[in-house]
């Protein structure tokens, strides 16, 4: 097959390095991106007279029909042409003649990808944010049902102070709140039309950038020819967002097979979201929730495959930067994967509110508002910290928890402790008092659910 450079080169290609050196089997998912690029050019080209109308016309007639096939399923690939751009654009050769030869005028595949990159990024953050809202949802519904919900809230793995179960599923749906922030500034930051850049200095033609911005929706145009078509920052924005993203939903994960297991007892994930042992015949594996959790190693090694290709290269074009795709569709695909079982998964879960609860007030849970309690009493917060340390220590003894405790006995390590204090002791108490904004108290949850709410459908 003839190349598009053939007149330089004496000798054809060597199949080996061509089927190295190709890309279409990556690349070819970013054909309408490539053809609304090539369109947007043929009209540019028309604009400054370096086409005829009419020939314009061919030319995006001809596209059509390559789009046609395309989406038909009938449309030639021929790897050995290496990329998506030289199929297009051999395709056009064939199906207009010779004016189809026009097009690439003033134009390099280094910008083209570029374009085409930045296109297809635009296009996929939108799913993506629609996704992230979707897992949001799906964690407010559950939120909803379990304000009242009590449990541990755990430092270290261990018990540590009561929450609430809303609680600790909204802190998700503030996470994925700041995931959808990023991937908004990602597109915001992709939105720079690269065309015109051609291959490293600039088109010699008199492009209006500036329609053709227009013409493909890009509010702005690149300001550095060389900036434009080195830069894969949009790429690495993406996959860092996708990266968060993943640590997100692997904690999530995290917890929700640690709450599964015997031990904790919290929550039972529903037959059809869990699998079986193939030869324990007791096993319910928490299976999509642990590989959420494995896949998110997959979006953090896309993010350094794309940093580690870009370090260390010399302005502007490399070819290693062909490198970039795989990452980036494999990071969409993933993330899109992730977002379509989450929810589902997450509306199927039988929490158990009564092994939630018996657990939140067990293991010294409410030392702290012992302590508390004597520092309303007018004790300084260190010395409350020392003597609750000490009744502890006491209670360990006698292996019973606080609230086993007398209050004669209680007095013998502060005089301060009255009648009101195993009130204080109990984990309505604990949750009721705290109340601040972002605290777990029911009032304060309430509020931080309408706030989730009213974020998430921004
Ligand atoms: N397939 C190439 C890529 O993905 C397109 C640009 C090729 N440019 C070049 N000069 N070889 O980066």
């Amino acid at each position: 097959m003839k190349k598009t450079w053939g007149g330089r080169f004496s000798q054809s290609a060597d199949p080996t390095a061509e089927r190295f050196t190709g890309s279409l089997a990556v690349d070819q998912r970013l054909w309408p991106y490539d053809l609304a690029g090539s369109v947007a050019w043929a009209r540019a080209l028309v604009r400054t007279g370096l086409l005829t109308t009419a020939e314009g016309d061919t030319i995006v007639k001809g596209l059509e029909a390559v789009r046609a096939e395309l989406e038909a399923g009938t449309f030639p690939f021929r790897p050995e042409l290496e990329d998506i751009h030289t199929n297009v654009e051999r395709r056009l050769l064939e199906l207009v003649g010779d004016v189809g030869g026009k097009l690439h005028t003033g134009r390099s595949r280094n910008d083209q990808i570029a374009v085409d990159e930045r296109l297809y990024l635009r296009d996929v953050v939108g799913g993506t944010v629609a996704g992230l809202r979707g897992a949001q949802e799906a964690l407010l519904a559950r939120a909803a049902d379990t304000v009242e919900t009590p449990m541990p809230g755990y430092t270290h793995l261990q018990r540590a102070q009561p929450v609430v179960l809303a609680h600790h599923l909204l802190a998700y749906v503030f996470m994925l709140q700041r995931d959808r922030e990023r991937f908004v500034d990602c597109e915001r930051r992709a939105s720079v039309l690269p065309l015109g850049a051609a291959a490293l200095a600039g088109t010699a033609f008199a492009i209006d950038r500036e329609a053709l911005a227009r013409d493909l929706g890009f509010p702005a145009v690149s300001a550095n020819s060389l900036d434009a078509v080195s830069d894969r920052d949009y790429v690495v924005e993406y996959l860092a967002a996708a990266a968060i993203t993943g640590v997100h939903f692997s904690r999530l994960a995290a917890d929700l097979t640690l709450w599964a297991t015997a031990e904790f007892g919290f929550v039972e994930f529903a037959d059809a979201w869990a699998t079986g042992s193939s030869i324990m015949p007791q096993k319910k594996n928490p299976d999509v929730a642990e590989l959420i959790r494995g896949k998110s190693g997959r979006l953090h090694g896309n993010l350094v495959a794309v940093l580690t290709t870009m370090k260390g290269l010399p302005l502007a074009y490399n070819s290693d930067m062909q490198e970039d795709k795989e990452p980036l569709f494999d990071s969409v695909d993933t993330l899109a994967a992730i977002l379509a079982v989450l929810p589902p998964m997450l509306a199927s879960l039988t929490f158990r509110a009564d092994r939630m609860r018996a657990a939140a007030g067990e293991n010294f849970a409410t030392a702290t508002d012992l302590a508390d309690y004597l520092v309303r009493k007018g004790l300084p917060f260190r010395q409350a910290h020392e003597v609750v340390g000490r009744v502890v220590r006491h209670a360990v003894g006698r292996g019973v928890g606080l609230e086993a405790l007398s209050l004669d006995e209680l007095r013998g390590f502060s005089e301060l402790m009255a009648a009101d204090v195993h009130q204080a002791l109990t984990v309505d108490a604990s949750l009721r008092a705290r109340s601040v904004t972002g605290g777990t108290a029911h009032a304060a949850v309430r509020r931080a659910l309408a706030q989730a709410r009213e974020l998430v459908r921004a």
